[in-house]
């Protein structure tokens, strides 16, 4: 697509979607229109710091009821650089300690003349449930240990920049997957563009039914290692957990951390990366995290231009 035609009224008649719910329902076509529309906008706002009004007279609502500082301020972010005008809500604060529900809480939003909201919630299936109840455009924006799927796309999207494709290659999601929303959202995506994944992790975080979704178990990530041109590193979610899933902090880095003696065994040109946050020292080192092999600021780079595709093609479809 070239950049001359990003006018709204240009959203490809192939895409008819006005939600963003998750990446398992999405074809490999659309997906590889997000990551090629990502692409141009990140081209025609010069790396995605520049302003291209496409969106000017459009709200969209950041309604963030969990904490973030990657997501929320890149989709408030990638509204602006369209020309789109954003509200941000915090449950913290809100009417909802006096008894509104959620819906209500969001219609509420949506009735201010709001076209998108991005939505974040710990609950599984509540950016489903609010498209099934607002007539605005609906992102998730990551629910419960459900889907992440712009962050699964942003992850696609720099493995395809740093690698020129996605087919053939092998990825490897590492770390905390049963608590995984991004681990999910990757799967889903890099298994339809042709990858191998495996994921790989403490048998407390890994089960064998992820073997289900056609992906690769592994317990050992040294045995894994020399196999892998990609490795996305997942923090342990310590806070969605009620019991330690293994003995000691120091063990489990022991075994899984990504360190300089492991990149020493690992393929030449392999690609680091972390959706983040990251606990330095736990699932990576400062030396492998600042590394010349990490790609992990290019990730949040990436976020920005995959969340402005995703609203200028959601928009674009509802517009019709
Ligand atoms: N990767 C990610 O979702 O980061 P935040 O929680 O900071 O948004």
């Amino acid at each position: 697509m070239s950049t001359d035609l990003i006018d709204i009224a240009a959203v490809p008649e192939a895409w008819t979607r006005t939600h963003l719910l998750d990446l398992e329902s999405l074809s490999a076509e659309e997906l590889t229109l997000i990551l090629d529309t990502a692409e141009t906008l990140r081209e025609a706002t010069d790396g995605c710091s520049r302003k291209v009004s496409v969106l000017n007279g459009y709200t969209m609502a950041n309604l963030f009821f969990e904490n973030s500082t990657r997501t929320r301020t890149s989709f408030g972010l990638a509204a602006r650089r369209l020309g789109a005008d954003t509200v941000d809500f915090s449950s913290s604060g809100s009417s909802l300690s006096k008894g509104e529900t959620f819906i209500d809480t969001a219609k509420n939003i949506e009735a201010m003349g709001v076209d998108a909201v991005v939505v974040r919630h710990h609950t599984p299936g509540t950016a489903y449930l609010l498209s099934q109840n607002l007539k605005c455009s609906v992102i998730n924006a990551g629910d419960g240990a459900h889907e992440h799927p712009t962050q699964g796309l942003l992850d696609i999207l720099t493995i395809r920049q740093q690698r020129n494709r996605i087919e053939g290659l092998t990825v490897a999601l590492v770390g905390d997957i049963s608590h995984s929303r991004t681990a999910r959202s990757n799967i889903w995506g890099l298994k339809k563009l042709g990858a191998h994944v495996i994921v790989c992790g403490p048998s407390t975080l890994v089960s064998r039914r992820w073997e289900e979704l056609g992906v690769e178990v592994a317990y050992n990530l040294d045995d894994i290692l020399p196999r892998c041109d990609v490795l996305n590193i997942l923090r342990i979610q310590f806070e969605r957990q009620a019991m330690r899933p293994f003995p000691s902090v120091r063990e489990y880095a022991h075994l899984y951390a990504m360190n300089g003696e492991r990149m020493r065994r690992s393929k030449k040109d392999i690609l680091i990366m972390a959706p983040g946050p990251i606990n330095r020292g736990v699932e990576l080192t400062p030396e492998v995290a600042d590394g010349p092999h990490s790609v992990i600021l290019h990730q949040v780079t990436n976020g920005l231009a995959v969340r402005m595709a995703v609203l200028w093609l959601l928009l674009g479809a509802a517009n019709r």
